[in-house]
């Protein structure tokens, strides 16, 4: 039975040596001070002891040189573990260029993620061994927090924003994954497994469960919810073709230019009406109700591929969706 307590969990990306190295340090200084501490409140209360006939001693006022000692030591230590973490959190924070991007959608009591070759999973992530692995992540409910204890990674996944954590595995293996944010009844049974495996064995896998890559997807949904019948060539420039503005700056209405990272494409699908392209009318419907979190992820990744000309020819004649309480001048048939 006590074969299976362990002290810590296994080392199994690259941070997870940092973390450790980091988290035995402070936990090495606590325990110094606190024996030593300890230690001279039990000596002194017995060696100054009062004693029976013992006269009682004059009180010290101050001492310059232990009051110094007292203030620069602690200062001393707090300036290395606050150093020596924040290089830990810049690592941790920061995902390396060539990671693979997994996004992650989190529900009670879920976690569903998706490779951008479009293999689906639900409470198990396979992953190659040594390759970096970025995480995009959100919440489709409540606040849930993906924690693997190996990879000594934990990031919160909330609704409505996107969240983003990274690891690199060093080690083939099966590891632990839980939810480490109270979410409900089931939070303690929200949990699963991520799968480390060889670069050969993980080739295979990909292949035996390929099903067309997550851009495919939004690129099919992309015409389905007809959003090209208004962004696509050779509309009547009802909305902006949406080519190269994934990750460009957008010029708004109000005058303000925003970055059209993930989170504004996001918010321009849900919430159109939120931030409207400059030389465009508020006349986009919500899709909020209409289209999944995974559906958006979709969306967004085919927005991103979208380089110049590469906007899908318009196949039917379909009227565009468009909210007529808003639209200005002549009423569409
Ligand atoms: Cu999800 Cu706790």
């Amino acid at each position: 039975m006590y074969a299976q307590i362990q002290l810590m969990p296994e080392q199994a990306s690259v941070v997870a040596g940092q973390v450790d190295g980091l988290f035995w340090f402070i936990m090495g200084i606590c325990v110094f001070f606190t024996l030593l501490i300890a230690g001279l409140i039990i000596r002194f209360a017995v060696k100054y002891r009062r004693r029976p006939g013992a006269a009682t001693p004059r009180p010290i006022y101050g001492s310059l040189r232990l009051e110094l000692a007292w203030t620069i030591v602690p200062a001393l230590i707090g300036l290395v573990i606050f150093f020596w973490g924040a290089r830990v959190f810049f690592d941790v924070a920061r995902p390396p260029d060539d990671a693979i991007e997994v996004y992650v959608v989190a529900r009670q009591w879920m976690w569903k993620l998706q490779h951008a070759d479009g293999q689906r999973e639900i409470n198990e992530l396979h992953v190659q061994l040594g390759k970096a692995v970025k995480l995009q992540m959100i919440s489709e409910d409540v606040i849930h927090s993906f924690y693997v204890p190996a990879f000594r990674m934990k990031q919160d996944v909330l609704p409505g924003r996107y969240t983003t954590v990274w690891f690199r595995a060093t080690k083939a293996g099966s590891y632990r994954l839980y939810c480490a944010e109270y979410c409900g009844t089931e939070h303690s049974r929200m949990k699963g497994w991520v799968h480390v495996m060889e670069p050969a064995e993980f080739e295979a896998w990909l292949r035996s469960t390929a099903e067309g890559s997550l851009a495919l997807a939004g690129e099919k949904l992309f015409k389905k919810l007809k959003c090209i019948s208004c962004h696509g060539r050779g509309g009547q420039n009802l909305a902006p073709l949406l080519e190269n503005v994934a990750g460009s700056d957008v010029r708004l209405d109000n005058g303000k230019v925003v970055l059209a990272n993930d989170d504004y494409l996001r918010q321009s699908i849900l919430d159109p009406r939120a931030k409207i392209v400059a030389g465009h009318q508020p006349i986009m419907p919500t899709f909020k109700g209409q289209v999944t979190e995974e559906e958006v992820r979709a969306l967004i990744a085919f927005i991103r591929t979208l380089g110049p000309g590469d906007t899908p020819p318009r196949v039917e004649q379909t009227p565009p969706p468009i909210d007529e309480s808003k639209a200005p001048g002549e009423k569409r048939p």
